[in-house]
């Protein structure tokens, strides 16, 4: 029985969310730069879109970049960048033999022009995927994304367009970079720390959160089936009693 037989299909999460976190302390460990360790970065993330897809989940939304990560050393976030443009070229033709469908979240206006015209490039090109959404977060972060939500409701209200009595949890959540997709109901950070550090904030509310104290290039397609277990043995009662879901 391979690995993927333990996992239960009629309960599979359809998003998935992760932190891909350690780069930087995987490379260090080995004795060699930062960017080594973003570039077997990209390893993983190419290994887990795919055993995602294989899988069936329908929605992975990675935090590549986030708002605070133009805070990094110039030479990092130029490495970054030019990883991404790389990355995305590169794998173009693989997405789309996998029915991956990129797409982004974040603010993609203010990426370097090669960066965003790369990215939007590769949206046009796999829109027509249908097996899963692979969301690159870039230039994301929760608070600036719920602020965006609210002065886009604030305008149509000013507007006329919008009575304040239909703004509701469901309206909301059509105003974020996640419109039309579902929560994710399962949330991996690796590297051993234990933060949100400012991701999805309004769409984690129900999340069952996972923390793993291995780096983000050591994470392979068999920790994902495992974290998909493990997810399925938890109990998810939506502030219920066990007894009621039974
Ligand atoms: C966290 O590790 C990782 C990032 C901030 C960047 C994630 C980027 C990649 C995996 C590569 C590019 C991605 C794509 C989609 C092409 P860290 O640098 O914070 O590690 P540290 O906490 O050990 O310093």
């Amino acid at each position: 029985m391979s690995k993927q037989e333990h996992i239960d299909n009629s309960k599979l999460p359809k998003h998935i969310a992760v932190i891909m976190d350690g780069n930087g302390r995987w490379a260090k460990q080995k004795g060699m730069p930062r960017i080594f360790g973003h570039k077997n970065g990209v390893k993983a993330v190419k290994e887990i879109t795919e055993a995602a897809a294989k899988i069936g989940i329908e929605y992975l939304t990675l935090y590549a970049f986030s708002t605070e990560n133009w805070n990094r050393p110039a030479i990092e976030v130029d490495a970054l960048m030019r990883l991404l443009v790389e990355t995305i070229k590169k794998e173009i033709n693989d997405l789309n033999k996998n029915g991956i469908r990129l797409n982004a979240i974040g603010d993609i206006s203010k990426l370097p022009p090669r960066s965003k015209t790369a990215l939007e490039e590769a949206i046009e090109e796999t829109k027509a995927n249908s097996k899963m959404v692979l969301n690159l977060a870039l230039n994301y972060s929760a608070k600036w994304e719920i602020v965006n939500a609210v002065q886009k409701i604030a305008t149509s209200v000013q507007n006329g367009d919008l009575n304040v009595s239909n703004i509701d949890a469901d309206y909301f959540s059509q105003q974020l970079e996640t419109a039309g997709m579902p929560d994710p109901e399962l949330l991996i950070r690796t590297s051993g720390e234990k933060r949100i550090s400012n991701y999805l904030l309004w769409q984690l509310a129900y999340t069952e959160l996972l923390f793993l104290d291995i780096y983000w290039p050591d994470f392979k397609e068999s920790h994902l089936i495992d974290c998909i277990i493990e997810y399925q043995n938890r109990e998810r009662r939506f502030g219920k009693t066990s007894e009621q879901l039974t």
